[in-house]
């Protein structure tokens, strides 16, 4: 049994495992509906309980067709609902009821703390859907999707990350580091990565460099990577941050910096940091990107049930 929650806690073999999995089962799906099985349903009668203490639309969505393609189900708990919400109940004993009802339990929330307590008493694997600190499923599958469009190998690629440092980033850092990839950061100097992922960097390799100027990050990028300048944990001065961002909003000028064939992704749900003409341009491969979610992520639940093959 495995947990996903960090993608700098899994290893890189393990990574490149289940991006090679996805492709495997990806490629015998195409001629299949949403809900047909994959042959052999290697996840049958699994149950995964999931729940949403912040809105999703493509997580909530992906996984439930990420399990039934695999023979399992999925049940999703709303947050108001338990116990766990009002303090009437602890996370320890709702983990370890959770535990011998589900068989995976996907938790996407506002404290990265409590998907360490959950995890401290699951008996189950603990899937990380969103967190302060990180969105690994999501990032996971972006370098799927650019693997799969650029046909190589990401390690031999440049990405330019233009935005907030946010959890997406966070993932994506450590993506670089597991991958060994070329990051470029291209953010205003007051949203820099934190201290620790900083230390982190620097720990580990200096394939990332990080710029105040969008243009600098994106010079000779393979791929260009977005997201919301404002996220859902953010408590800040919202109207200040945007205005801060002005100069970082992706482009078709900006593009031009970036190599002739680079591609645009971004997780969605977007604000206003894209413009349209980027956004819907042939260039822009966000709904290739989204759906790539349901096939990474039933490798990560493959992965998570010990049942990579
Ligand atoms: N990209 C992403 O996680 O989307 P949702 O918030 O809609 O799940
Ligand atoms: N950084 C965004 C990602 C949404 C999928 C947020 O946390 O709101």
């Amino acid at each position: 049994m495995n947990h996903f929650i960090n993608l700098k806690d899994i290893s890189a073999i393990d990574l490149r495992k289940i991006l090679i999995d996805a492709k495997k089962r990806k490629s015998l799906r195409k001629n299949l509906n949403n809900l047909d099985i994959d042959s052999g349903a290697p996840l049958k009668g699994k149950l995964l309980i999931q729940m949403f203490e912040k809105s999703s639309l493509r997580t909530r969505i992906s996984f439930y067709l990420a399990i039934k393609q695999l023979g399992g189900s999925t049940l999703t708990l709303r947050p108001d609902e338990l116990h766990l919400s009002k303090g009437g109940e602890s996370i320890e004993d709702t983990a370890k009821i959770i535990s011998s009802f589900g068989n995976a339990f996907m938790l996407r929330t506002e404290s990265d703390k409590k998907l360490e307590e959950f995890r401290k008493y699951s008996s189950i694997p603990i899937i990380n859907g969103l967190s302060p600190n990180s969105h690994a499923t999501q990032i996971l599958s972006d370098v799927f999707t650019i693997e799969e469009i650029k046909k190589k190998s990401i390690s031999n690629l440049k990405i330019a990350w233009i935005g907030d440092s946010n959890n997406v980033l966070n993932s994506l850092i450590s993506a670089s580091i597991k991958f060994s990839f070329k990051l470029n950061i291209g953010c205003p100097n007051l949203y820099q990565p934190n201290k620790k992922m900083l230390k982190y960097i620097k720990a580990n390799r200096n394939k990332i460099l990080i710029f105040n100027e969008s243009k600098k990050a994106a010079s000779g990028a393979d791929v260009i990577i977005s997201d919301k300048v404002i996220s859902m944990n953010d408590k800040g001065n919202k109207l200040k941050k945007l205005r801060h961002f002005k100069k970082f909003r992706i482009n078709k000028e900006l593009m031009k910096y970036a190599k002739r064939d680079c591609i645009f992704l971004h997780c969605l749900p977007r604000g206003n940091e894209v413009d349209d003409e980027v956004f819907l341009s042939s260039q822009s491969k966000v709904w290739q990107q989204a759906i790539n979610r349901v096939h990474v992520q039933k490798s990560i639940l493959l992965y998570c049930f010990g049942k990579l093959r």
